[in-house]
C-alpha cells in the first residue's frame, strides 16, 4: 500500500457535522489549520472550545430537517458527518435506544441524501465498535481483538443495542446507496477520549467520568471513586489527536471499506480508574473504588484490532493511555475552576464536590417515533 499519497487538495470547503461536539471540533479545527474553509453544523451552538476559531462558521440547527441539510452542504466539497444523538453507557442505555435509533438514522439519510444531490466529492462516516457483535464481546476474563471482518462472525449481525443497529445499517446505506461519484469513508471508532468533550452531562464516556471523580477526590480529600459495575469490564482507549490523524489519512486514502479506529491497548475499568488516579496525583494506597450495580455496563470486553488499518493507512495511535489521561485531567481540572467564575457554576462545582463527582444517566425524551410500542 502506497501511503505517500498527495494530501487533499490545498483548498477543499469542509464541512463537519455535528462540528461543536468532541471529536468534530478537533477535525474542524485541524482542517481549518491546514488551511481550507471550514463550516460546522451543529444543533448545539458552540464547542467546548472557548476560543472559536474566527473564520470557521458555524450553522446552528437540526439536521433532522431535511432543508437545513441542503442549506448547510450547498458549498461543501467534503463532508465530514459526526453528529449523532450519543453519549457513552449513560446515554445509549436501553431506555433511550429508539429514540437514538429514529434521531440518528433521520439525521444520517437527510444528509447523504443532500450530499449527492449537491455533488459533494466526499464524504466520511462516524461509525462505532458498536457494530460488532456482542458475542464476541462477552468474556472479560480474556481480550478480544475485533477485527473489521467481525461484524459478519456468527451471522446474523448482533451490534450492540439500536445504538449499533443503526450504525451498522447505515454504513450498509452507504455502501449500497447510489452515492454517485461521491467518495465514501467510514471509520469504527473505540473510545474516543480527550479534552474538549462531554465530562459532567451524563454524555461522558468512562476515561473522562472516572478523571472528573478522582479530581473531586483530590478537591475533597475524600478519596472514594464510583466505578459502574464490578470493575473487570475491559476496553481500549484511543487519545483524540490519534483519531483526528487516522481521520485525515483515511481520507486521503483510496479505503472506501469501515476501518477501526481505536486502541490495542485493553485495560480493565479498575485499572483505568488507577490510571486516572495517577493522572491527577492522587495517593493510590488511599484511593478506594467504590462498585455500583444497577448501571448500564455494555459488553464485557472490547479491543480493536488495527492490523488491517495500519495496512491501508500506515496509521496507528502514538499517544498512550497515562499520557493522554494527564492531558485530558489537567483540561477537566481547569473547567472545574472555571466554573466557579459565575454564581451558577459555583453552584453547580459545589453540586459536584457534595455528591463526589459521581454520574448520572441521560434520560432523553421519547417523542412519537416508529419504535414507540418497544418502550
Ligand atoms: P458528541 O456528542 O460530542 O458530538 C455529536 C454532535 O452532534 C454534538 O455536538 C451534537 O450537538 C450534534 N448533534 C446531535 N444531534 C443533532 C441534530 N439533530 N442536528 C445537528 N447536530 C446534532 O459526540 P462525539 O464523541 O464527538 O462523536 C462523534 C461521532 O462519532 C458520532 O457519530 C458518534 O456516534 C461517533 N462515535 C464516537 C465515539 C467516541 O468514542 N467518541 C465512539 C464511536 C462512535
Ligand atoms: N460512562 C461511564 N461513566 N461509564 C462508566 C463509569 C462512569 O462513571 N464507571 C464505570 N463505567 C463503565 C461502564 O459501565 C462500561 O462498562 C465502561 O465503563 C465503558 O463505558 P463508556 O465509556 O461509557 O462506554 P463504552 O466503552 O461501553 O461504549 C462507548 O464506546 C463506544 C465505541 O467503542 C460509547 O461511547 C459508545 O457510544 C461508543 O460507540
Amino acid at each position: 500500500m502506497d501511503h505517500s499519497k498527495p494530501a487533499t487538495k490545498s483548498k477543499c470547503h469542509v464541512l463537519v457535522t455535528g462540528g461543536n461536539g468532541f471529536i468534530g471540533s478537533h477535525i474542524a479545527r485541524r482542517y481549518f489549520a491546514m488551511g481550507h474553509p471550514v463550516t460546522v453544523a451543529d444543533i448545539a451552538s458552540r464547542s467546548h472550545f472557548r476560543n472559536v476559531s474566527p473564520g470557521i462558521e458555524t450553522f446552528e440547527g437540526d439536521l433532522r430537517d431535511p432543508d437545513f441539510c441542503a442549506r448547510v452542504v450547498r458549498t461543501a466539497d467534503i463532508v465530514l458527518h459526526l453528529a449523532a444523538n450519543m453519549g457513552g453507557m449513560g446515554t445509549i442505555h436501553e431506555e433511550n435506544e429508539a429514540k437514538i435509533y429514529q434521531d440518528n438514522h433521520t439525521i444520517t439519510l437527510n444528509i447523504l441524501s443532500a450530499c449527492v444531490d449537491a455533488g459533494v466529492e466526499k464524504f466520511f462516516y462516524a461509525s462505532s465498535a458498536c457494530v460488532y457483535p456482542t458475542s464476541l464481546q462477552d468474556g472479560a476474563e480474556s481480550d478480544v481483538s475485533l477485527c473489521e471482518h467481525d461484524v459478519w462472525a456468527n451471522p446474523p449481525p448482533r451490534p450492540q443495542g439500536l445504538y449499533g443497529l443503526e450504525k451498522l445499517n447505515t454504513e450498509l446505506v452507504i455502501q449500497n446507496y447510489a452515492t454517485g461519484n461521491m467518495k465514501t469513508y467510514i471509520s469504527r471508532f473505540h473510545n474516543i477520549y480527550g479534552p474538549y468533550g462531554s465530562w459532567k452531562d451524563g454524555r461522558e464516556k468512562v476515561p473522562a467520568a472516572l478523571l472528573r471523580k478522582a479530581i473531586v477526590a483530590k478537591l475533597t480529600g475524600k478519596y472514594e471513586v464510583e466505578v459502574w459495575g464490578d470493575g473487570s469490564q475491559r476496553r481500549s482507549f484511543c487519545y483524540i489527536d490519534d483519531a483526528v490523524e487516522g481521520v485525515l489519512k483515511l481520507l486521503d486514502s483510496d479505503c472506501h471499506v469501515p476501518v477501526n479506529i481505536g486502541s490495542e491497548e485493553a485495560i480493565s475499568i479498575d485499572d483505568l480508574a488507577r490510571k486516572a488516579a495517577e493522572a491527577v496525583g492522587l495517593d493510590l494506597s488511599r484511593l478506594e473504588l467504590q462498585h455500583v450495580v444497577g448501571k448500564p455496563v455494555g459488553v464485557a470486553s472490547r479491543n480493536s484490532n488495527n492490523s488491517f488499518v495500519e495496512a491501508e493507512l500506515g496509521w496507528k495511535p502514538r499517544i498512550g493511555l497515562q499520557e493522554g489521561l494527564t492531558r485530558t485531567a489537567q483540561w477537566i481540572r481547569d473547567e472545574i475552576d472555571r466554573l466557579q467564575e459565575t454564581a451558577q457554576g459555583e453552584a453547580e462545582r459545589a453540586g459536584l464536590l457534595e455528591n463526589l463527582g459521581e454520574s448520572s444517566l441521560v434520560r432523553l425524551r421519547p417523542g412519537k417515533h416508529i419504535f414507540a410500542l418497544l418502550l
